[in-house]
């Protein structure tokens, strides 16, 4: 399928300086650029450009009222971008950053409406990809940088995703190999007297506890919250083809009622199952299984099944992320 595709957007190698300063020079001057992060890959702009940071929204068809994260080098860079970084930030900074994880403060004057969606807050992160770090330090400014994916597609984990949706609309694509998380990073209010986990991802809620103390989790039904984080909102992780999620051990029994009703299925475990579906097992370790899952879904989607039954993974670690991804997945 993407076979016959005509690539317009340069792909350059992110271990390569020369690309790396042509990325930079684009950067400043307004264009998009494409790069990897430890959890997926990212659609960058300057995110003190408001021009700038419009291409991303019309580049991904991405709504307007869905913030941005600003990715920044280091913590020094992210003070600049908001009015207060409080106790609690200093501490999860300390220990996580360069990191998956994103804090949510309160923003300073400079940065542009259109980045934050018009919200009085900034979402910051320091990304821990050689990649993105070399590209922050080139280019000398923020980079607003949603998932370099349409909106509504499984966020990017190889740079030839990020072609595939993308191609055409983007100046540049750096390339850094498959993404280490594979998931998005952790998002983390921080304007509130409790901690609210906005959403899981790289960094889990155990982790945060440890290191925090308690820590509020977003609600399906909290209206306030989810004006705030419009991600949470927005359809979301879902390829083509319809997702079903069901109990491990379920699969073989999902994936035989859909193949009797004609449909072409695949089905998704960490088992080995005897199955006349498209199988493709994942690693048992759920960093590996979080690691796999985008480019999973995208391939199988590419070989054009109709059906992708999913089984379910414990909630622990990363994996209250994979189910978080999965149940957005097959609620679309
Ligand atoms: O791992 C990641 O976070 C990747 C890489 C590229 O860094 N980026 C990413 O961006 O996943 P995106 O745009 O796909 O998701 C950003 C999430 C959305 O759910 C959005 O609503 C939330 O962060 N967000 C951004 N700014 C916010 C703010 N000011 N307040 C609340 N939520 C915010
Ligand atoms: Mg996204």
């Amino acid at each position: 399928m993407s076979a016959s595709r005509t690539v317009i957007t340069p792909v350059l190698s992110g271990a390569d300086p020369a690309a790396i300063e042509r990325a930079g020079e684009l950067l400043r001057a307004g264009a998009l650029v494409a790069f990897p992060t430890e959890t997926v890959y990212g659609l960058g702009a300057d995110a003190l450009n408001a021009d700038a940071v419009r291409r991303i929204f019309a580049a991904k068809e991405r709504p307007a009222d869905n913030p941005l994260i600003v990715h920044v080098a280091d913590v020094a860079a992210a003070r600049a971008l908001v009015r207060e970084f409080p106790p609690l930030a200093e501490r999860a900074a300390a220990a996580l950053w360069p990191g998956p994880l994103t804090l949510v403060l309160p923003r300073a004057a400079i940065v542009p409406d259109v980045t934050t969606a018009g919200q009085d807050t900034v979402a910051v992160r320091v990304p821990a990809h050689p990649v993105a770090l070399a590209l922050l330090r080139a280019c000398q400014r923020p980079l607003a940088a949603p998932s370099a994916n349409r909106s509504g597609r499984p966020s990017p984990t190889l740079a030839s995703h990020v072609s595939a949706d993308l191609d055409g609309r983007v100046a540049l694509i750096l390339d850094g190999g498959p993404t280490a998380y594979g998931l998005e990073s952790t998002v983390l209010d921080l304007c509130h007297a409790r901690p609210l986990l906005l959403r899981r991802g790289g960094v889990s809620r155990e982790q945060l506890v440890a290191l925090l103390g308690p820590v509020d989790v977003v609600q399906a039904g909290d209206a306030a919250a989810i004006a705030r984080s419009p991600g949470l909102r927005h359809r979301h992780y879902a390829p083509r083809a319809r997702v079903e999620l069901v109990a491990e051990g379920e699969g073989e029994a999902a994936a035989a009622r859909a193949l009797a009703g004609g449909e072409r299925v695949a089905l998704i475990c960490r088992r080995v199952v005897v199955s006349a579906a498209i199988v493709r097992m994942l690693p048992v370790a759920l960093e590996g299984f979080a690691q796999a899952l985008f480019a999973t879904l995208r391939a199988l989607d590419d070989e054009g099944v109709d059906r992708i039954v999913v089984e379910s993974v414990p909630e622990t670690g990363i994996g209250a992320a994979i189910m978080d991804r999965l149940r957005r997945a097959a609620a679309g």
